[in-house]
């Protein structure tokens, strides 16, 4: 037996795609951590606005912790609703401009929940091909009939439609897309939903708290927020805590609480998480220029990886994928990046499909052009070096 693994382990070795130890931080989650308690500049991190160790959710969390304790002590359905809870559902209902909403524990289990209960075989889903993978495992979980499409190619998707189209369907895409930035052509796909009748489903991990004149992300971007019909997202990336969501007309809310099986069957977010969602979300909605401010310095960095010859999509928000294509090749840029002090981590297959490995730099709003610049000088020499770009 012991074998078979190690030969699997091996191969994955071989072909550049075996991930070894993790990378300890022993420092807050900020644009600077440390490693082993050497400081470095941390690009690759989620927590685009930097409230992960923002002294608000602290003060809030030590507050609720203080009241209610840290463990929630059941599921929601049991004992383990509390009247936070509550607050932040009505909150991002609020923030998303919809009737109602539901917090699961985690973003993937959203997302595995919603799109479980909602499908079954007698549904067809049409899928981006660049989707989550806890999407594509919410679609797998389901039993329905699986249409993937190619990467916001609507023709492709109106092709498939036709094709396929089945008594139920859902178009399932994420907003903004968590590997290559780049934003989905969300009124496209509400004209195309709504000529052929299908539900909508937009998962807005990274769009919220970055697009949107309110941060709430793609679907207020695009001005739809009335006419998509859930919207889920993740409350553990530019706001910094820990779940997920779902949100949209009452029936369908109603109908997740009662069905979603992530949601029943799994202990509720501890009061002192959701406590933390909800100043983080007041400090969103108030606070416009920690936004700007990302995104006009991304739009910087992406124009100077540009000029030094890098191949890097351009985008509008703080996602900035830089495409080495080979999986080795990407790993030596991350380790040599990570000796000059700069921490991105390599993504490659099965993340991203293959020969498209990359660095998957993302930004936050509490870097500085300095470090950026920095950055910039570092890359470009071991890009060179290592072949990636001319020398
Ligand atoms: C697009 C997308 N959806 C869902 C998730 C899952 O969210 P969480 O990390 O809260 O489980 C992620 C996280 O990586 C994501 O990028």
């Amino acid at each position: 037996m012991e074998n078979i693994f190690n030969s699997m382990l091996s191969s994955l070795k071989e072909k550049g795609l075996y991930r070894g130890d993790f990378k300890y931080l022993n420092s807050e989650q900020a644009s600077k951590v440390k490693i082993n308690n050497k400081e470095v500049i941390l690009l690759g991190s989620n927590n685009y606005l930097g409230l992960c160790n923002d002294i608000r959710l602290k003060e809030a969390v030590i507050d609720t912790v203080n009241k209610y304790g840290f463990g929630s002590g059941g599921s929601r359905l049991t004992t383990g609703s509390y009247d936070l809870h509550r607050k932040l559902e009505e909150k991002i209902a609020h923030f998303k401009g919809v009737e109602a909403s539901l917090v699961f524990s985690t973003g993937y289990m959203a997302n595995v929940g919603i799109i479980s209960s909602l499908c079954d075989r007698k549904w067809v889903i049409f899928s981006d091909r660049s989707n989550h993978a806890s999407i594509i495992d919410g679609c797998l979980l389901s039993g329905a009939k699986l249409v993937r499409y190619k990467h916001c190619d609507m023709d492709d998707l109106e092709r498939k439609i036709r094709e396929n189209k089945g008594k139920y369907n859902l178009i399932v895409t994420d907003g903004v897309f968590s590997m290559d930035g780049d934003v989905a052509p969300l009124p496209n796909i509400i004209k195309l939903a709504k000529k052929y009748e299908i539900v909508t489903m937009v998962d807005d991990a990274h769009g919220v708290g970055i697009l949107g004149e309110n941060g709430s992300g793609t679907a207020k971007y695009f001005k739809l927020s009335d006419q998509i019909d859930i919207q889920m997202g993740t409350l553990s990336k530019a706001i910094g805590s820990i779940g997920g969501y779902v949100a949209g007309k009452k029936y369908f809310i109603d109908y997740f609480r009662n069905i979603a099986r992530s949601f029943i069957f799994s202990t509720a977010l501890p009061p002192a998480a959701i406590a933390a969602s909800i100043k983080a979300i007041e400090i969103i909605e108030k606070d416009k220029f920690r936004r700007k401010h990302l995104l006009k310095m991304a739009d910087w960095f992406k124009n100077k990886l540009i000029e030094a010859g890098f191949q890097v999509t351009r985008t509008i928000t703080p996602i900035i994928p830089v495409i080495v294509g080979d999986s080795k090749n990407t790993v030596k840029l991350s380790e040599s990046l990570l000796e000059e002090g700069i921490y991105v981590p390599a993504i490659r297959p099965p993340t991203v499909p293959s020969g498209t490995s990359r660095l998957r730099i993302s930004l936050m709003a509490t870097h500085t052009y300095d470090d950026l610049r920095y950055v910039i000088d570092v890359i470009k020499f071991h890009g060179k070096r290592l072949g990636i770009i001319e020398g």
